[in-house]
């Protein structure tokens, strides 16, 4: 049987964690058709990862898998949230923003979740998995790599941004990373539960 996942995304910084992640895994990967979009409703990561995975899956026919993700500011009460994508127009645009909320604020802690769900062709959900990592907004972006709130997310025991980390560093600590993690075990289990 071919081991195929539909990856409910049109992010390529995501898609390219996930690709990372499941490479040594047997499954092979393929992209859902650009012009399928399925609204983000949900008010937590995994309603919406669960939206994704299961209207995708619908729509194509195949088992599919969706990341929902973002960041949880402390002194922000846990903006932007699910809203993370929509915080403003360009990653750069988003960053501004955040910074710009903070302000001085002395309380920098925050939280990347990533909620990741997968689907059978009948939108049934079949696998649920979530992973978190916690860090602080520095008040100046660094680095280039990843993507997103990357460059302003930093790791005090790491003493890096994500996006002074190296792709190998961040799967190593990051809330996708260990969402996958947790998801990787129990993978080939939904095949075999038919
Ligand atoms: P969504 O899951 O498509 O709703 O988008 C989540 C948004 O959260 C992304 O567009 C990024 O702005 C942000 N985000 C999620 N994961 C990461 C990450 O690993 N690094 C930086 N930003 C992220």
């Amino acid at each position: 049987m071919t081991k195929l996942l539909v990856v409910a995304t049109s992010n390529p910084g995501k898609l390219r964690e996930m690709q990372a992640y499941l490479a040594n895994s047997g499954w092979e990967l393929t992209l859902k058709p650009e012009e399928l979009e399925i609204e983000e409703t949900g008010d937590t990561f995994a309603a919406n990862a669960c939206l994704k995975a299961s209207g995708v899956a619908k729509a194509t026919g195949q088992l599919a898998i969706a990341d929902d993700s973002g960041l949880q500011v402390d002194a922000l009460n846990g903006v932007p949230g699910v809203y993370s994508a929509r915080y403003g127009k360009t990653d750069a645009d988003r960053i501004a923003r955040l910074l710009k909320e903070l302000g001085n604020e002395v309380n920098r802690q925050a939280q990347f979740v990533c909620a990741v769900a997968i689907a059978r062709p009948n939108g049934e959900i079949v696998l649920q998995c979530e992973g978190i990592c916690r860090g602080e907004i520095l008040h100046t972006p660094r680095g280039n790599g990843g993507f997103g709130y990357d460059p302003v997310f930093y790791l005090p025991e790491k003493q890096l941004t994500f996006a002074e980390m190296s792709p190998e560093e961040k799967k190593l600590v990051s809330h996708r990373g260990n969402a996958f993690a947790a998801l990787l075990p129990q993978l080939n289990t939904i095949l075999s539960a038919g």
